[in-house]
């Protein structure tokens, strides 16, 4: 078991986003529908957040449906969804005690209409909390995000908003779903698997990546500490040499 305490508080990751995956192998393994890791998933998800809330992390993404995943079997579609609306009624409460704000990013109008509402419910009860941003990326995809700033931007520039030549990073960040949200520091990806799947593409520019092969059922606080554990080992030089960041320069 890791241990809370060995984290460096001032060299935090401060928005960790992670893959969750790996839970119809979980499942299978066990013998069991893939569903029945779906369910199990909720647990992780639950102490993962709860752990974010305590280690001082200040933005957490949870990758919860990519847009490719509406291509699965309609029935595992319809559990995934149930289960959305079933836990943010049950984690209401986790939410508020720990003054957690609740954000979604993604095509939400793809969703049920009752996942949708409740999904923005919690959000509207939510949004003065400020201790944790919670962001989950559901019925997500990070190049349909990018499309859909291309097309924000085009249209402020053919209504004269906007000139091309003020085009720079900051512009193209403002016009994407996590405008609010600082960069991604660290990813983390269960079950083994070493691919990104249209997860955050811009916003993972700089990120340092961990992968586990934990399927997602099994993943703990103490993982996430272990995670963030390995990240603080790294040196992050951004283009830099190992002696200039020694110097500070
Ligand atoms: C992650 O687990 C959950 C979602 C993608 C919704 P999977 O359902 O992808 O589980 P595996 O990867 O098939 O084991
Ligand atoms: C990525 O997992 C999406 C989520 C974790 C929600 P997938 O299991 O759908 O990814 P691929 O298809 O194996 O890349
Ligand atoms: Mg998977």
């Amino acid at each position: 078991m890791e241990d809370i305490s060995k984290i460096n508080k001032q060299r935090l990751p401060k928005h960790i986003a992670i893959i969750m995956d790996g839970n119809g192998r979980w499942a299978k393994q066990k013998g069991k529908l893939r569903v029945f890791g779906h369910k199990n998933g909720v647990k992780a998800v639950r102490d993962v957040v709860e752990g974010s809330a305590e280690i001082g992390v200040k933005v957490l993404t949870l990758y919860a449906f990519s847009t490719e995943n509406w291509n699965r079997p309609k029935a595992e579609v319809d559990v995934l969804m149930n289960l959305l609306v079933s836990s943010l009624k049950k984690e209401l409460k986790l939410l508020q005690d720990n003054n957690i704000r609740l954000q979604a990013i993604g095509n939400l109008e793809k969703l049920p209409k009752k996942a949708k509402r409740e999904l923005e419910e919690v959000i509207q009860i939510t949004k003065n909390n400020t201790h944790l941003v919670l962001n989950l990326a559901i019925s997500y995809s990070a190049k349909e995000e990018i499309v859909n700033a291309f097309k924000k931007i085009s249209k402020k520039i053919v209504n004269n908003e906007l000139s091309i030549e003020e085009i720079d990073e900051n512009i193209i960040n403002n016009h994407l779903y996590t405008r609010n949200l600082p960069d991604v520091d660290l990813v983390i990806r269960t079950s083994g698997e070493k691919r990104i799947s249209n997860f955050l593409l811009w916003q993972i520019a700089y990120a340092e990546l961990y992968f586990t092969d934990l399927f997602w059922p099994d993943f703990r606080k103490t993982h996430l500490i272990q995670a963030i554990l390995d990240y603080q080992q790294r040196e992050r030089r951004f283009g830099k040499t190992s002696d200039q960041l020694k110097n500070n320069e």
